[in-house]
């Protein structure tokens, strides 16, 4: 029997080591961090199981807030989310793309200092086809005292996340977060029901060969929206890149699109290439969400060496006016996105 190698590492040692860095850290966070592992670990769990279980596979027939058919295990990853992190005191308020309104918590003798936003189960349209499904989350620490709290703790940037993360429900499962001093993955290892450090210090390439968009929508793009992904498709000139020596792109980029944001996001931060979710006639601000979707994933990416824009600016530096406020996201390898947003905003495209 082969023993451990000596390095292995879960998210919370990890989180400790990083605390260590911080002597004014209370410890809270890395409270909150082994809640989120432990819910993630049920939703797996759950997810594994689809299959077998009739009471929980396919759809509920009920909408959910954003007007979408909710699949039974989006409710079940909501419930399991809302009850691990609502209980030990760390977190003052939840936002969850199943629930319209922000969830106030009582932190009780906690210091309440965080806000998670998350979208619980993401692509879960997939999940009966198993296909990867994700869960995302973002954290923001709170602006004002416990008890005068309001939209203002809750509609923050993106470049005020203190951490953000997501997990991805594959072929294995994999926990993927950073809270500012780079982006690190996690596998759960079932046997042990630990998730150990596999993917140390993530850096994503500075461009990429793939690209993932739904091109069914394409007569509903707008003009700039169509030439932009045709020039990535048939390849776009050098000069036009944010670097010189940028490498001929040859025939252009490949196509891949699985249709769950968190395994397409996740492919392309280990290889390289661009997230697409453009506006189309119908859905002015596209489909994905702000503060549950975007804003996470955005400060991965960047963590990473990546990019997110909505075709216009960083996607970091947009306040949202709403918890469920829309936006348009290209995200993934920074020469890449950089090259789609100077190419939309000089094109005139509007969001
Ligand atoms: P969710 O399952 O949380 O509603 O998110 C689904 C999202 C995202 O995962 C995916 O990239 C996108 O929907 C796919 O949308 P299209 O089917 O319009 O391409
Ligand atoms: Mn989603
Ligand atoms: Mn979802």
């Amino acid at each position: 029997m082969a023993l451990p190698p000596t390095n292995l590492q879960t998210i919370e040692a990890h989180m400790l080591e990083l605390q260590s860095l911080h002597p004014t850290a209370s410890g809270a966070f890395t409270g909150l961090f082994g809640d989120i592992a432990l819910a993630a670990k049920i939703i797996s769990r759950e997810v594994n199981k689809a299959g077998l279980a009739d009471d929980i596979l396919g759809a509920t027939d009920q909408e959910n807030v954003q007007g979408e058919i909710v699949q039974k295990l989006d409710e079940y990853a909501n419930d399991v989310f809302m009850k691990c992190l609502g209980t030990r005191g760390q977190v003052c308020i939840m936002g969850s793309e199943e629930v319209a309104d922000p969830v106030y918590i009582d932190p009780g003798e906690g210091n309440g200092n965080y806000i998670v936003v998350f979208d619980p189960l993401d692509g879960s349209s997939n999940i009966d086809a198993n296909v990867s499904v994700g869960t995302i989350f973002g954290i923001w620490r709170r602006k004002n005292r416990l008890n005068n709290l309001g939209m203002e703790d809750i509609l923050q940037t993106g470049a005020e996340q203190v951490a953000a993360g997501y997990v991805i429900y594959g072929s294995s499962t994999m926990f993927v977060y950073t809270a500012g001093h780079g982006v690190h993955g996690f596998t759960l290892d079932p046997s042990i029901g630990e998730f150990l450090l596999s993917h140390e210090d993530i850096k994503t390439p500075f461009n990429g060969k793939i690209y993932s968009v739904n091109e069914a929508y394409e007569p509903r793009w707008t003009p700039e929206v169509r030439e932009m992904v045709r020039a990535l498709k048939y390849g776009r000139q050098t000069k036009e890149t944010s670097r010189k020596d940028a490498p001929s792109r040859g025939s252009g980029m490949s196509t891949r699109y699985i249709g769950s944001l968190v395994a397409d996001f996740h492919r392309n931060l280990l290889y390289g290439g661009v997230y697409l979710y453009p506006p189309y006639e119908g859905k002015p601000q596209g489909k994905l969400r702000m503060m549950c979707e975007a804003a996470p994933l955005a400060l991965i990416a960047e963590n990473a060496g990546g990019y997110a824009s909505n075709g216009q600016q960083s996607i970091l530096e947009v306040t949202p006016d709403h918890l469920h406020m829309r936006t348009p996201l290209y995200i993934g390898s920074r020469d890449d996105v950089l090259w789609i947003e100077k190419t939309l905003s000089e094109s005139g495209d509007s969001i």
